[in-house]
């Protein structure tokens, strides 16, 4: 740049110049879309969204009954998790891949972001705070703690839940795609058994050995059913 004070002030004026010529096209590009924001008509009272239609719904989750007023579309996952607290529910893929969320409904394993919670008044609906508490551990809480089944434990209620639920299948004699002989059901899980059995229940910190480990010695120990 020149040393010439002169220059150096003609030359701040310029840019100033140019920066303000800037400006004012900028401000006029953007006035008529301001102009026609401004023209916009506010909707009419009659044409409000209409306020969400709220629902009755008494659900029967680990021995107590809750009375609840939610929309029909809230799943039985957020029901649990943001209608009752019971956070130990976990959310993962909310679309019926992961796992995470499995409960038990009427002593089945589902998928709770899968079912919508108004579908489920008369049903007896048991989370992981209803399998086990500290102190009064499930057997299969206890196995998964024994075995290291687990790592971060964001997939660990739904894997739980699932497993419990699934020695209870395996004790009614359903087969799994890998059963040998479905002619002998109740026989001991093999880990094909229990990893075919548990495809549903992912797991991210890969902590499925030993999950398989802590499944198998509950088998092992009778604690089916
Ligand atoms: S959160 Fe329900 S299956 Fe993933
Ligand atoms: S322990 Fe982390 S996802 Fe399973």
């Amino acid at each position: 740049m020149s040393d010439d004070p002169n220059k150096k002030n003609a030359l701040r004026l310029s840019r100033r110049h140019f920066l303000q010529s800037a400006g004012a096209m900028v401000g006029t590009s953007v006035l008529p879309a301001q102009a026609g924001a401004a023209a916009v008509v506010p909707p009419a009272v009659g044409n409000a969204a209409p306020a969400p239609s709220l629902e009755r719904v008494t659900l029967q989750v680990n021995g107590a009954a809750h009375a609840l007023m939610i929309e029909p579309r809230v799943t039985l996952l957020d029901a649990l998790r943001e209608h009752l607290g019971l956070m130990g529910t976990k959310k993962g893929c909310d679309r019926g891949q992961c796992g995470a969320c499995t409960v038990l409904v009427n002593g089945r394993r589902i998928n709770s972001c899968l079912t919508l919670a108004i579908m489920h008044e008369a049903d007896r609906i048991t989370t992981i705070e209803g399998i086990g508490q500290p102190g009064h551990l499930h057997p299969m809480q206890a196995a998964f703690i024994e075995h290291d089944g687990f790592q971060c434990g964001y997939c660990t209620p739904g894997q739980i839940c699932s497993a419990v639920a699934m020695l209870d299948e395996a004790k009614r004699g359903d087969a799994s795609a890998v059963t040998a002989d479905v002619r002998k059901p109740g026989a001991a899980l093999g880990a094909d058994e229990i990893r075919e059995r548990m495809s549903g229940n992912l797991c991210r910190c890969g902590a499925y050995a030993n999950i398989v480990s802590a499944i198998a010695d509950v088998d092992r120990k009778g604690g089916r059913g």
